[in-house]
């Protein structure tokens, strides 16, 4: 197989809507400092009985529909997220039973906010070797469940949501040009949930300590986000044998509108070329470029042919970024 590329994508949001206001009723901030600061004006949070399976499963069932497949058909199916259902037992599976893909091996990756596109990476380099033929990559994330409501450093920025693509072989040409995926593990304290793992199990002392949500050195995010973004974008557009020129529109990590206009910037790139929804839906990790792509293609902005380039950074540290021809 020559080439590999996205054949259907389905997107969803849980009903819930968290706005600005909701913040500033609980918490020492207002929804001017949050506009301001990151872009994003409202989020959706997950319902009580909903988990990060069930987003995957309403998001990959789109997907299938819009490739015009089958759940049978899938041989592999590869989830993206940092917000498991739990700790054993893989969240891919469990989607595989609550879709019915029966006939695939089902792994969840762990890449944080770049997990989209390390999936994507995944499922061509497979593709492409013939080992297999329909793979459903998905990213989908339930943060609100990981998130300290008293942190506001924190809890603003985040939402839920869920994406997913159905990645098979295209026609030689289109499809996955290049991929380039990197990460950086020296800087391992930026961005962590100290407990609740096995190097520090969920104690009462550390549930009391609120050390089992999210810790984030947000200056430190910054910085590194503002050269991964462009860092990752160039090689793999070189990769590609593509310029920036060439590309029709950028799909970055949804995390904060502020970097997301220094990597224009740094890149060369109007800024309106990339696509940003992150107003609406907060920093999903995992599931935010897939969310952008899948709403972009509902509206018609990606039509055949176009040349986009999918980016993204996270905890780990981990950046990679992905140069598709439609
Ligand atoms: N409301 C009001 N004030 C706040 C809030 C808030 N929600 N949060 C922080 N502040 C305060 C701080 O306490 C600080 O006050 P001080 O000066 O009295 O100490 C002040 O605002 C400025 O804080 P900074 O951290 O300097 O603000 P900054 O402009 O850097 O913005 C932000 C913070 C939005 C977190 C920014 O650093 C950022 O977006 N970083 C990247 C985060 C990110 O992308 N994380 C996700 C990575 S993806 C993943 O893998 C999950």
């Amino acid at each position: 197989v020559k080439s590999a590329g996205i054949l259907g994508m389905g997107i969803y949001v849980p009903e819930k809507i968290m706005t600005n206001l909701d913040f500033e009723k609980e918490l020492d901030t207002s929804d001017e400092w949050i506009k301001s600061r990151t872009g994003i004006e409202e989020r959706r949070f997950v319902a009580d009985d909903q988990a990060t399976s069930d987003l995957a499963s309403e998001a990959s069932k789109k997907a299938l529909e819009s490739a015009g497949m089958k759940p049978e058909d899938i041989d592999m199916v590869i989830l993206a997220t940092c917000t498991p259902d739990y700790l054993i037992q893989n969240t891919a599976c469990i989607v595989q039973k609550k879709i019915g893909a029966v006939n695939a091996a089902a792994f969840d990756i762990q890449a944080a906010c770049s997990g989209f596109v390390y999936g994507l990476t995944i499922a061509s380099g497979m593709i492409k070797a013939g080992m297999y033929k329909k793979i459903l990559v998905i990213g989908a994330e339930a943060l609100s469940r990981v998130v300290d409501m008293q942190d506001r450093n924190t809890c603003i920025l985040f939402g839920d949501g869920a994406a997913a693509a159905v990645v098979g072989e295209v026609e030689e040409g289109y499809g996955i040009l290049s991929s380039y995926i990197k990460s950086e593990g020296e800087d391992d304290e930026i961005l962590r949930m100290p407990a609740g793992g096995t190097k520090r199990p969920a104690t009462i002392e550390e549930v009391e300590n609120r050390e089992t949500f999210l810790k984030m050195k947000g200056q430190d995010v910054f910085k590194f986000a503002v050269q991964a973004l462009p860092k990752a974008t160039r090689e793999a557009l070189k990769l590609a044998g593509k310029e920036t020129t060439d590309l029709h529109m950028v799909f970055p990590h949804q995390a904060n509108k502020r970097i997301i206009e220094s990597a224009a910037k740094r890149l060369k790139i109007p800024v309106d070329k990339f696509y940003i929804n992150l107003n609406k839906f907060g920093n999903t990790s995992a599931a935010s470029i897939g969310l952008a792509l899948g709403e972009a293609l509902e509206k018609g902005l990606v039509k055949k042919g176009d040349v986009i380039a999918l980016t993204g950074f996270g905890a780990g540290l981990t950046y990679g970024s992905a140069v598709i021809k439609w």
